[in-house]
């Protein structure tokens, strides 16, 4: 499948509704810290309408037009730090996917002067927790069940290469 790699549209809410409809319920629970249902006109609005400074967002789109993959930071107000969070289609998992939208999107916050990347993963969720950290994240902290783990510059620079 031939994929490419652009900043998420307005227009892209009914991809993302319909990318969101085919997660697992697993895969949703991991990206979202919580039962998701449909994602409603709010967070459709919230997560196409973005400004692509603060809030980045890059999605993986076929010839077709479908979304198979997200990858967005959101930035505090200072432009010190950003959140990171991202989601790949169950059917296309672990075929190097996420790699590509990561470093992408970590390559934009590097060009925003970002310093520091952080990442909420849940404590059992080994997979993003070893695909974070192979991208150079440290684990900072656990509250309850959400790990938070963080990449500064330096690291974000040397995955970069
Ligand atoms: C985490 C996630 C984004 C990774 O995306 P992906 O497209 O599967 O990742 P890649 O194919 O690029 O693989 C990245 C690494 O994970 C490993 N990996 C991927 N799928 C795997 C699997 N099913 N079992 C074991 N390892 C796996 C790969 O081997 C690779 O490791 P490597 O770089 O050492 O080779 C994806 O699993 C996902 O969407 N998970 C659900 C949402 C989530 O947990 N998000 C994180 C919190 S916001």
């Amino acid at each position: 499948m031939d994929l490419r790699l652009r900043d998420i549209r307005p227009d892209d809410k009914p991809a993302l509704q319909r990318l969101h409809a085919r997660l697992s319920p697993e895969t949703r629970y991991r990206r979202f810290h919580g039962v998701k249902g449909d994602l409603t006109r709010g967070d459709l609005r919230y997560l196409t309408e973005v400004d692509g400074r603060r809030h980045i967002a890059l999605v993986a789109e076929d010839e077709a037009g479908e979304l198979h993959g997200v990858a967005r930071a959101v930035g505090d107000q200072g432009g010190v730090e950003a959140e990171l969070a991202i989601v790949v289609a169950d059917d296309v998992q672990a075929d190097g996917l996420g790699t590509a939208l990561m470093r992408s999107l970590l390559e934009r916050c590097d060009r925003e002067g970002l310093r520091r990347i952080t990442f909420e993963v849940q404590a059992d969720n080994h997979r993003a927790l070893r695909f974070f950290q192979g991208h150079g994240a440290r684990q900072a902290r656990t509250v309850g069940s959400v790990c938070t783990l963080v990449l500064e510059r330096e690291a974000l620079r040397a995955d970069l290469g």
